[in-house]
């Protein structure tokens, strides 16, 4: 079996953060909740120039550094928060970095779980042969918005994680052997007319959590078998994490179903530093799993390489899947090498009177003044036709 899985990643994060204290005294709310009841520091705000596409590219550059683009034959780019109806992200993707015309691009929806599902078909695209020696690109970028004084609100954030996927997986080689399960149930949509989300909470993190076990139990059977304390195997877990907490709940969730009357202990090296990097962005949709991938890798003070880590993915409406990887040698040094928590720090904290006027910025309709400071910068909207610089 070919040897397929993640070879790079790149981050990219909005250049903008709301301090989620100050959010809560301005929402009258004990700021404990947002920090211990939730788990959330700060959250990414995208500035108007800001938008999935930029966050996309910017974020695709940092995987492709030192890769020429002719290498790049499909191209995936996971989202909820698609820029247009029909021309997917993929496609502007392919514009501002110069992938080649051979390469197949498209976009994938399915909620949270979209750019799972990117991944998934890169991989067995790499195992059946088609790829003939070249490798994937899957992006998964999002802005997550529930709107002002709303119960999601806390839970919003922006960002984008790309995937460099190959059979030369430099950072994690993942196994084909995938627990899904999927549902047809309403916790969270976003109807074609609107910009913010819906979402029924409380029945939301239910329909997580069954699926956390549904999906860890496919896996587990996939496998030969259900047996006790079967996670023990990890150094890692990554969840998806609309918000910090939600993957200690989830954790907690797999860990009863694996038999363990005392679930909080393993979340200390299982699941925590793997939430140093979520906790400051907020969430991420198709991109949380991966930033929790990231943050592992980043910020693990163990060396895990050769170990086992396990990701679960959830996209809400609803699709999951569990599966593995095995951490490949010198792994942690490249990640850290891109200094991913210098990035978050290099952000500008703004108020909530900004952040409010920002959200109050229609969406797709943004006309900026001046030349964005990035690499990739949305200009607004002309004659029907998104603008996007390039630096
Ligand atoms: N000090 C400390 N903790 C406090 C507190 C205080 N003063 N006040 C409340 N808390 C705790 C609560 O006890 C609760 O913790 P537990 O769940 O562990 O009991 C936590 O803070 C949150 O409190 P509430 O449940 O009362 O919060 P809420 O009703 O205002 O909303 C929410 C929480 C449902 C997550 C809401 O923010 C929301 O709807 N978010 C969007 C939906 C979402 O993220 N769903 C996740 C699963 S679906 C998914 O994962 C896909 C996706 O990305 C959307």
């Amino acid at each position: 079996m070919l040897n397929a899985g993640i070879e790079a990643l790149g981050v990219a994060v909005p250049d903008t953060y709301l301090d989620m204290t100050e959010l809560a005294r301005a929402r009258d709310v004990d700021p404990a909740k947002f920090s211990d009841g939730l788990g959330v520091q700060q959250m990414a705000v995208a500035a108007p120039h800001e938008d999935t596409v930029t966050l996309a590219a910017s974020a695709a550059r940092m995987a492709l550094d030192g890769v020429d683009a002719n290498e790049i034959g499909l191209c995936i780019v996971g989202t909820e928060t698609a820029v247009d109806h029909s021309k997917p992200v993929a496609s502007f993707l392919q514009g501002l970095l110069g992938l080649p015309s051979h390469c197949r691009v498209f976009e994938t929806k399915h909620a949270c779980y979209g750019g799972t599902a990117g991944l998934m078909i890169a991989l067995d695209w790499l195992r059946s042969g088609s790829s003939r020696g070249r490798k994937a690109l899957v992006v998964c970028s999002d802005i997550a918005r529930y709107g002002v004084r709303t119960a999601g609100e806390p839970t919003q954030g922006a960002g984008a994680v790309a995937l460099l996927v190959s059979d030369d997986p430099k950072l994690v080689a993942l196994s084909p052997n995938v627990g899904t399960c999927s549902r047809d149930v309403m916790d969270f949509w976003r109807p074609l007319y609107r910009k913010d989300a819906i979402v029924d909470g409380q029945y939301s993190l239910t329909c997580y959590l069954e699926a956390v076990q549904q999906a860890y139990l496919a896996w587990q059977v996939q496998g030969g078998g259900v047996k006790p304390y079967a996670s023990d195997r990890f150094s890692a877990i990554c969840y998806h994490v609309p918000f910090p907490k939600m993957a200690f709940k989830a954790h907690g969730a797999l860990r009863t179903f694996d038999g363990d009357a005392t679930p909080s202990k393993s979340f200390e090296w299982q699941v925590k530093s793997g939430l140093e990097l979520p906790r400051r962005v907020g969430n991420v949709y198709t991109g949380s799993l991966y930033l929790s991938l990231a943050s592992v890798l980043a910020c693990d003070a163990r060396d895990l390489s050769g170990s086992e880590l396990a990701l679960f993915s959830y996209g809400s409406g609803s699709c999951a899947e569990f599966f593995t990887g095995r951490v490949t040698s010198g792994a942690q040094a490249r990640v850290r090498a891109l200094a991913l928590p210098k990035l978050l720090d290099a952000r500008r904290r703004i108020s909530v009177a900004e952040y409010e006027r920002t959200l109050a910025v229609a969406v797709d309709e943004r006309p900026v003044a001046q030349e964005p400071s990035r690499a990739f910068g949305f200009l607004g909207v002309e004659q029907d036709r998104r603008v996007y610089a390039r630096s």
